[in-house]
């Protein structure tokens, strides 16, 4: 059973196929699913997933793309959302993303992000962490608070950052990306960390692993990322599958898979 650590399927591009994509995931071998949010209003959707399908589960959060909009009242929504939702088992996707100039000032990134920080920390949630172009602020707003647990997702630092945020107790999560052929750090970076440590997620629309790359990316592609990990690190894939799905029930606190293990059928 492979664990999708995190997928977008509020995303428009499942429109037309969401439920029977979602419902017929056990049958491919992809026992679990989380759905972060990215705004109140997907949260809000990555909570009726949650309520609708055993095996999915949601964080809700804000991401920096959307940290002009994090106001007050949107913490206390979110904060609302986790406490009435048992099957809320992270914060995020929250993070910083200096890439893109349309985003909010770097300020009002950080200011969203530490307020979300804070709450991961008043709730005792991990947190889903999105860091593009802004490794030193994101490694400084994780030192900042040494209390909260967290996942670097689509990690694609370097391996002295990686070895830094093992140290202070992180999680980092690969994507698809680790396949295409201009990955440069990550597979260094595999090579190099604790098999304890890895976590496989899809980041669903985006991402899709090669030979499926500039498609659609779903969870039942996720397998190819732990494929790539199992090469990289010379282990056999079942034992990859076997510690990521560990990792990611023991991160998000789920303690026993809600489906057996199926054969991954062809697509
Ligand atoms: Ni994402």
């Amino acid at each position: 059973m492979f664990f999708d650590t995190h997928a977008h399927y509020d995303d428009e591009q499942f429109d037309l196929d969401r439920a029977e994509l979602l419902r017929g995931l056990p049958e491919h071998g992809i026992g679990c699913v989380v759905n972060p949010g990215c705004n109140l209003a997907s949260s809000q959707k990555a909570v009726s997933y949650a309520e609708a399908y055993l095996h999915v589960y949601a964080a809700v959060g804000v991401h920096p793309s959307d940290a002009g909009d994090c106001t007050p009242d949107t913490l206390d929504q979110l904060r609302r959302l986790a406490q009435s939702h048992p099957k809320v088992r992270a914060i995020g996707e929250v993070g910083l993303d200096y890439y893109w100039e349309d985003y909010a000032p770097h300020e009002v990134q950080r200011a969203c992000l530490r307020a979300q920080m804070a709450l991961a920390e008043e709730l005792n949630l991990p947190v889903l962490f999105h860091d593009r172009e802004a490794h030193g602020d994101s490694l400084a707003m994780v030192r900042e608070f040494p209390g909260v647990r967290g996942v670097m997702h689509c990690y694609s630092g370097s391996l002295e950052d990686a070895k830094t945020l093992v140290r202070l107790g992180w999680m980092l999560s690969f994507t698809g990306s680790v396949t295409f052929k201009n990955a440069r750090k990550a597979p260094e970076v595999i090579q190099w960390l604790p098999l304890d440590r890895i976590m496989i997620e899809t980041d669903s629309p985006y991402l899709a692993p090669v030979p499926h790359r500039g498609h659609r990316n779903d969870s039942r592609l996720v397998p190819l990322v732990a494929e790539k990990i199992a090469e990289l690190k010379g282990l056999a894939l079942e034992e990859v599958e076997r510690a990521t799905t560990e990792n990611a029930m023991r991160f998000y606190n789920i303690s026993s898979p809600f489906f057996e293990r199926k054969e991954p059928k062809e697509l």
